[in-house]
């Protein structure tokens, strides 16, 4: 396995340097944490919230910034929990128990040694090998026994799945498909490098096989191979394939995507958030507007198609990303656009709220 610089743990050795990538990606898991938890603890007479939180590439827990300590996805997702435990019960007569169980995996053992040792020295020390579950194994492996734990444990299977892979291969469609057809209120958080993928089929791209899973099949790479001189046109529409393509065959109806550029790798990472819900879609929406962040897709935010479309050839200078101008654009946009849609949809003259907003959920920047 391939070992990157900037994620590498071992016990008794230097913390690995944060990047400037990696500390937007744990922003907005964190920010999307305090969003999630704030909502599904609304129901004043809930008094406890069942959930189990999974990190599959947990690394080994801390990061160094100059002098400082960064904290990493495990203790990201710890803090998370007990931020909301003390949020949500500020303003309660009675009080609502979080009733969190983590599972924290990595392939690698010396990441998982120095996590260990890292819980052991910190606040959640007493909570490891209890409600901190920590496992050395390849995500694909560990997931079956998770899922069916989570489904012995709770009747909902609430639980929010943190999956930061380096690069594409090591969450495979299959464990998406697996999470979204066990569990009924799940929700995840995926990064997929696509431009490592782009960059494979540039630099071999023997073998298909293993690609197929993202859409990657012979028809893609001809488009690709003739489009990609155009470099930014090419790169776009070949990564709209491939969230289309993760988001029909994963099995989550609703998929978010953030599109965020690593300075180290010089590379575009898809940041995806994965839910069966509208309503978790959308909040995971305004944490985007909320950080302008650097998702990017060619065409319009109104309403537009994932995948490969030649029309977009003639927007192409038109890149949304979150920023005033491009909210004041799609809402005129979306005031020309929904009212056919809205037309085109009804059924005896009736068009349900959430059935416009299931049907569009994925094809609008809009919130
Ligand atoms: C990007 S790093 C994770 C960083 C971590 N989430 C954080 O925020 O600090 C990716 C991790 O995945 C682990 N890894 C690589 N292949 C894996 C696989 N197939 N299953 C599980 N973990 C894997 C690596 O050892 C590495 O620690």
């Amino acid at each position: 396995m391939a070992r990157k610089q900037n994620f590498n743990w071992k016990i008794g050795e230097p913390r690995p340097r944060i990047e400037a990538h990696t500390e937007r990606k744990l922003e907005v898991i964190e920010q999307y944490l305090d969003v999630y938890f704030d909502t599904v603890t609304a129901n004043r007479r809930m008094d406890v919230l069942r959930i189990t939180i999974v990190d599959g590439f947990c690394g080994g827990g801390l990061y160094q910034k100059g002098s400082e300590t960064r904290y990493g996805s495990p203790f990201a997702l710890l803090n998370a929990v007990e931020k909301a435990k003390i949020r949500v019960n500020a303003d309660r007569h009675k009080p609502l128990e979080i009733a969190a169980q983590y599972y924290f995996s990595d392939a690698n053992k010396l990441h998982m040694a120095a996590l260990r040792d890292e819980l052991l020295r910190s606040d959640f020390a007493r909570q490891v090998d209890d409600s901190i579950i920590l496992q050395t194994g390849e995500f694909e492996h560990i997931l079956p026994k998770v899922i069916a734990d989570i489904k012995g444990r709770q009747r909902q299977g609430r639980s929010f799945f943190v999956l930061d892979q380096w690069g594409y291969m090591d969450v495979p469609v299959k464990c998406l498909q697996q999470i979204f057809s066990a569990l009924d209120k799940p929700e995840a958080i995926l990064t997929f490098s696509i431009d490592a993928l782009l960059n494979y089929l540039r630099t071999d791209g023997s073998g298909l096989e293993g690609l197929r899973q993202f859409g990657v099949t012979e028809d893609f790479v001809n488009t690709w191979q003739a489009l990609k001189d155009d470099e930014n046109f090419g790169r776009a529409t070949a990564q709209r394939t491939i969230m289309e393509n993760l988001r029909r065959n994963s099995g989550a109806h609703f998929f978010t995507p953030f599109m965020m550029y690593s300075k180290t790798d010089k590379r575009w990472m898809l940041l995806a958030h994965l839910s069966k819900h509208q309503a978790a879609r959308d909040k995971m929406l305004s944490v985007h507007w909320d950080q302008q962040n650097h998702f990017r897709h060619i065409g319009k935010g109104s309403l537009f198609e994932l995948g490969f479309d030649h029309r977009l050839a003639e927007s192409k200078d038109a890149l949304f990303s979150f920023r005033e101008e491009d909210e004041t654009k799609l809402m005129m946009e979306l005031e020309n656009e929904l009212p056919s849609r809205v037309m085109d949809n009804m059924i005896d003259d009736v068009l349900m709220v959430e059935d416009l907003l299931s049907q569009i959920g994925n094809l609008t920047a809009a919130q």
